[in-house]
């Protein structure tokens, strides 16, 4: 099993849209379309793509580990990485996602301080009735 400093992080490609879709697919994000994934990144763990994120707009949009690699730290590894190269990350997480930002040190923001666009979003997605969304942020020393 790989340890987080065997885990690699670099831009997305063509060849990683397989990958990346099933990704999304297993934890239930639906679909990216390319140029989504290609704004993206991967990590690679015990050679293969187990990991992507996407930051929009200074949003984590989204944050996503394959279920067999979830709980090893690539989602800290990913975020992290994602942190360091933008200075600051936003983000609105559904319940589930909440605990794992928490461990990671965010701090929670009110909504109204996030992106109307990606606020929008929120409001009209179809697990709106069963998430309890919650804005964070979370900034270090470029
Ligand atoms: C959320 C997700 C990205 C976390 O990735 P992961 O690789 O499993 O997380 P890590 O192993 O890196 O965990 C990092 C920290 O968060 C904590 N954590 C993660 N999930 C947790 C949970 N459900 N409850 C409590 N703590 C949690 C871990 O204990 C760990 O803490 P530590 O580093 O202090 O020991 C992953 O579970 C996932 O892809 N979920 C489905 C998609 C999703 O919900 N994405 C977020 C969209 S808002």
């Amino acid at each position: 099993m790989s340890q987080p400093d065997e885990y690699t992080y670099r831009s997305a490609t063509p060849l990683d849209f397989p990958a990346i879709r099933q990704i999304l697919v297993e934890v239930g994000m639906g679909e990216a379309t390319p140029e989504q994934m290609l704004e993206g990144h991967v990590a690679c763990a015990g050679g293969q793509v187990a990991g992507f994120i996407r930051v929009y707009h200074g949003y984590v949009y989204p944050v996503a580990v394959a279920p067999k690699w979830q709980g090893q730290g690539l989602g800290r590894f990913l975020t992290e990485r994602a942190l360091a190269e933008q200075g600051q990350l936003k983000l609105v997480s559904c319940t589930p996602a909440q605990p794992f930002y928490e461990a990671m040190g965010f701090s929670r923001i009110p909504m109204s301080e996030v992106d109307p666009e990606i606020a929008h979003d929120c409001e009209v997605c179809p697990d709106r009735a069963t998430c309890t969304p919650q804005a964070y942020t979370k900034s270090v020393q470029k």
